[in-house]
């Protein structure tokens, strides 16, 4: 498996992007695998789960964007980047002003779409195995910019209504043109359902509708189950598998790693797989 670097991307909030990020980053360094976390997020969740308590002043993505020079050198990067308390993963921190660097972001927006791209990628790929990129709920700059700077997608999805596949379509066709426009060897990974339970008739419609609209190959096999333990291991500051290692829960997002892995291993890379959904959409329009 080559080292990759995967968005989790959903323009809804509430869907488990950060719970993915964190629990599945997780689950990957349990298996042995080196893996940078990017908050790319300011509401900075991912950030406040994973920095350690006793680091107050830190340097984040904010110092790494402030002033977009692309191509700093390594022992800069360096600065930016935080070993947490779970082995074998590292995180970039975002802080809540980074919000207020979006105008001048957008004063020049090929620099700023490019910005990850150019300050993170190279470094990523060489130190780690996995780049995990938590993205805020919105199709805006930083979506713009980890969509530039990322192998693959992954899109989480809450179950239980017909409304959460609402809004989908947004950020796969985002995901689409991106590909199909500036980062060609960006791919959609799967999507991933979370927050099932299946004695729901309305999340086993939903499922069956998912299946139907999307193709049982464009979503990961696991799903995760509605389960208190992610509120509680939130609270507490832990990952599930830390909060409770034997639970179904900690036993889903470690099927989901190794699921992933699998896909990894058979993914050629120079094979383009990642446009089924736009040759689906082509066809529809020659329809
Ligand atoms: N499978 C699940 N079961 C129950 N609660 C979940 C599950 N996944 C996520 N949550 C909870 O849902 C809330 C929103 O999740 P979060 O990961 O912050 O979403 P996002 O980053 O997409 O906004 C959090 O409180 C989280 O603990
Ligand atoms: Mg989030």
């Amino acid at each position: 498996m080559q080292p990759i670097i995967i968005a989790i991307v959903n323009n809804k909030g509430g869907v488990g992007k950060t719970t993915l990020a964190t629990n599945l980053s997780h689950a990957l360094a349990n298996k042995g695998h080196k893996v940078l976390v990017a908050d790319l997020d300011s509401q900075s969740n991912t950030t406040h789960f994973f920095l350690p308590p006793q680091i107050s002043n830190y340097l984040s993505l904010y110092d790494l964007l402030k002033d977009n020079t692309p191509n700093k050198p390594e022992s800069e990067l360096r600065r930016y980047i935080y070993p947490t308390e779970y082995e074998g993963v590292d995180l970039l921190p975002n802080v809540q002003r980074s919000a207020g660097l979006e105008p001048v972001l957008y004063q020049d927006v090929e620099a700023a779409y490019t910005a990850l791209r150019n300050n993170l990628r190279d470094y990523a790929l060489k130190h780690y195995k996995f780049c995990i990129i938590d993205c805020p709920p919105n199709i805006g700059v930083w979506v713009m910019m980890s969509l530039l700077a990322s192998d693959c997608v992954i899109v989480p999805i809450e179950s239980g209504s017909d409304r959460s596949i609402d809004g989908l379509d947004l950020a796969i066709d985002t995901i689409n043109q991106v590909s199909e426009t500036v980062n060609p060897d960006l791919r959609f990974l799967r999507l991933l359902v979370n927050k099932v339970d299946k004695r729901k008739t309305s999340t086993r419609n939903m499922l069956s509708r998912m299946v139907q609209d999307y193709g049982q190959e464009n979503m990961f096999s696991t799903t995760l189950s509605e389960s208190d333990i992610y509120k509680q291991a939130e609270s507490d500051n832990k990952t599930v598998i830390r909060f409770q290692p034997r639970s179904s829960a900690s036993n889903q997002i470690r099927s989901l790693g190794a699921e992933l892995c699998n896909i990894l291993d058979e993914y050629d890379l120079d094979q383009s797989q990642g446009k089924l959904f736009s040759e689906q959409a082509a066809l529809e329009e020659a329809e």
